[in-house]
């Protein structure tokens, strides 16, 4: 028989090769795991959603899938377990019936009633349809008389520092404890300039693998350690090296501009590379007579595009974090919040950054805020930004832009890193981020572009 897309063998074998290269691409897993339920290979539709759980350790809906695997492959007294932490993470689908088939096999247990009578109590008290956007308090970071003071293991961390002769860089999505021990706190344009101005033997980055693999690109004699190797990006998986090569030979005169979330092979491909903090000078730059293709942000780069109005080709790739706000979400808050101006950052959908008053890297959101005439600002972005912005413009109230579901939005790999992570990492010196000599050298050279051009 011929192999067609609606044939579910092609479609496993097509989107297993995909996971090799991404092997965190969440959307694949989660498509890879109905496929192998469907084909009733059962393990290995267990193996996704236990995969998906690691990626994900706060997601209801990941632990209920897990539940039912584990139940439909016999492992009960694991399905009960992940079953009771899936409602514990607010897991109150309508979907969730004492009915459901996958779970047959665990209603002789006495804690399943109870679970279920548990669930029907959350269920009653919120209304059949769930609206659009639920009804949650607004997280809110109002002006404080003082940071808080620092813990024992935050002292510890700075003695460490001191030992290692070891610089702790932050991004601005980082945990508020972290921040607080960091050397410096800002966004990729400015972490990649610090990175490289480092004399520290010791760059801890905290932050995601591509940052801290730029930060060793840039200054490659530095032990530079990442607290959480896990910590990846799902728009950085988005566009795996060998498909960008692929493309660059059928097509060999285009003009590659890599945001900067992406991995060293991919940068090793590119011609130059942008932040969202200089992307639109960068993309001004290239060449009026060629034609760019923009990885691996569509969002990022349908901006761009809009603000230089030079045409490029879009990679289809996106942040998962960022395209969960909606223009629903963020028309609810403004209503609670009419004089508070939205900022939003370039990788959310277009719909989104037509309704903020100003659109940029989370860098500039600081200077917004220190310039704007406004006492309160609603902030579209990861919620580790509100306290940075806390820190710098410390008279003003933030309000986090909320999703459909939640009052705020965290990236789950940026939240990887804990500060017992850090103190780990500065203990034991790991784990340390090494790449082959000749991507390292290759990837340098359109990131020293970026850097030069940027400082023009
Ligand atoms: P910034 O460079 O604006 O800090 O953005 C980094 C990022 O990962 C946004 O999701
Ligand atoms: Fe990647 Fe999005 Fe997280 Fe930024 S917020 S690190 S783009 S997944």
């Amino acid at each position: 028989m011929a192999r067609t897309k609606e044939d579910p063998e092609w479609e496993i074998g097509f989107f297993e090769s995909v996971l090799k290269r991404a092997p965190r691409y969440i959307d694949v897993i989660a498509i890879l795991g109905g496929l192998y339920t469907k084909t009733g290979r059962l393990d290995g539709g267990l193996r996704m959603e236990r995969r998906m759980v690691r990626l994900c350790p706060r997601d209801a809906t990941a632990h209920y899938n897990l539940a039912c695997l584990l139940a439909l492959t016999d492992r009960r007294a694991g399905a009960m377990k992940t079953l009771r932490h899936a409602i514990e993470l607010g897991y109150i689908d309508h979907d969730w019936r004492e009915n459901d088939p996958d779970l047959a096999t665990l209603h002789d247990y006495p804690e399943f009633q109870d679970m279920i009578n548990l669930l029907k109590v959350i269920l009653s008290s919120r209304p059949f349809i769930m609206p659009a956007v639920l009804d949650y308090d607004p997280l809110i970071l109002a002006p404080r008389s003082f940071p808080p003071e620092f813990t024992a293991i935050q002292h510890e961390i700075l003695a460490l520092k001191k030992e290692r002769n070891a610089v702790i860089l932050a991004h601005n999505y980082q945990i508020e404890s972290i921040q607080q021990v960091a050397d410096y706190v800002g966004d990729s344009l400015g972490l990649s300039y610090q990175a490289q101005a480092a004399e520290a033997d010791v760059i801890l980055f905290c932050g995601v693998h591509f940052m801290a693999e730029t930060a060793k690109i840039v200054n490659p004699g530095r032990t530079v350690l990442l607290p959480d190797m896990d910590a990846g990006c799902s728009l950085s998986d988005s566009c795996p090296a060998d498909r960008l090569a692929a493309y660059k030979t059928a097509h060999p005169e285009v003009y590659v501009v890599a945001y900067i979330n992406c991995s060293a092979g991919v940068k090793a491909l590119a011609d130059v590379i942008c932040t969202s903090g200089n992307a639109n000078k960068i993309v001004e730059r290239v060449p009026a007579d060629r034609e760019i293709l923009f990885v691996p942000d569509q969002n990022l780069g349908q901006w761009v595009s809009q603000q230089t109005g030079r045409p490029m080709k879009l990679w289809p790739g996106s942040c998962y974090a960022h395209v969960q706000f909606t223009t629903a979400a963020i028309e609810k808050i403004r209503l609670q919040f009419p004089d508070a101006p939205v900022v939003a950052h370039p990788e959310c959908v277009q719909a989104v950054r037509d309704l903020a008053d100003e659109v940029c890297s989370t860098e500039l959101m600081v200077k917004f805020a220190r310039e704007s005439p406004a006492e309160r600002i609603i902030v579209v972005t990861e919620s580790g930004m509100l306290h940075r912005l806390q820190k710098d413009v410390p008279h003003k109230t933030f309000i986090a832009g909320p999703t459909n579901t939640c009052a705020c939005n965290d990236c789950r790999f940026m939240k990887m890193n804990t500060i017992e992570k850090v103190r780990d990492a500065l203990k034991t010196l790991s784990s340390a981020i090494e790449m082959a000599a000749d991507v390292r050298t290759a990837a340098l050279a359109p990131i020293q572009r970026m850097l030069d051009w940027s400082k023009l």
